[in-house]
């Protein structure tokens, strides 16, 4: 065996690999961790594996299709590697501040949400930068009975509102018009998965409850994703340099810790295209 795998809390799993070779070659690691991402509530992280782009590329290969996008973000020189960094030149400011939200990666930007993120630790922030991650499987289990009903036939405006984000920005008038053209979607509020299992999806683009009051739609979603992420059910990630964490975007939220631009921060992520559709 590659590696060995042991659980954290409050959710996710440690994933010691013994043999970084024989991992990337294995025919049944990437079918391994898919199934290790479900049972162990989404997330999994990898201390030190060292990938460089090039084979963070084709480890995620192995698991699925990945997105490759050409807009703000994403590397030129490695279709499919998105910059998490806060530097002009690699990523727009938005896209990187707006991360320090509770999110679910490509809710407005993608119709049908990446299966799964594979985000790797260039260079380690000097201060700040964690990422945090909540399982939103279990956030729907603590829902009451009653709750689970009212909540069962809602739907849910995805949009970028830049008065939901908690983090001040000074946004360019290019930038404020590439997120004017970000498309908004209709998401259900409860996403019950082709398993029957039932996730919530809210953060921060999820902004307006269809058929209820602006204040009120997002009072009630601002107040899931605060019941959602009570410090008790947060995973903190801490990075090290080369540190690999995988996180099933169906079923978890995530968010990065803010972080200065000087801090050094620079994050590798690559996406495996979504195959189930939010109903
Ligand atoms: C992301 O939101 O996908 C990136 C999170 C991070 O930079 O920690």
């Amino acid at each position: 065996m590659a590696y060995r795998i042991e659980p954290l809390s409050p959710l996710g799993a440690r994933v010691e690999v013994t043999d970084p070779d024989a991992l990337l070659a294995s025919p049944t690691a990437p079918g391994e961790l898919l199934h290790a991402l479900e049972i162990h509530g989404g997330v999994l992280v990898f201390p030190r594996l060292g990938l460089d782009a090039p084979t963070q590329l084709a480890f995620a290969r192995r698991m699925g299709d990945v997105v490759v996008k050409t807009s703000a973000g994403w590397s030129r020189a490695h279709p499919g590697v998105y910059r998490v960094a806060l530097d002009p030149a690699a990523n727009d400011e938005f896209f990187v501040k707006g991360s320090w939200d509770w999110h679910i990666d490509g809710a407005t930007s993608l119709g049908i949400p990446p299966k799964a993120s594979l985000l790797a630790c260039r260079t380690k922030p000097s201060a700040g930068g964690d990422t945090q991650f909540v399982d939103t499987y279990a956030a729907y289990d603590r829902l009451t009975a009653e709750e689970k009903r009212r909540f069962e036939s809602l739907k849910v405006w995805h949009r970028i509102e830049l008065d939901a984000y908690s983090t001040p920005m000074n946004l360019s008038p290019e930038s404020l018009a590439r997120l004017e053209s970000e498309p908004a979607h209709l998401h259900p509020l409860i996403w019950t998965h082709r398993d029957g299992r039932k996730s919530l999806v809210i953060g921060v683009t999820a902004t307006q409850v269809e058929g209820l009051p602006k204040a009120e739609g997002r009072a009630l979603l601002r107040s899931l994703v605060d019941r959602a992420t009570e410090p008790r059910y947060v995973l903190n990630h801490v990075w090290s340099v080369g540190d690999l964490v995988i996180w099933d975007n169906r079923g978890t939220m995530h968010r990065a810790r803010p972080f200065e631009a000087d801090s050094g921060r620079d994050m590798y992520r690559v996406m495996l295209e979504g195959d189930e559709p939010i109903q």
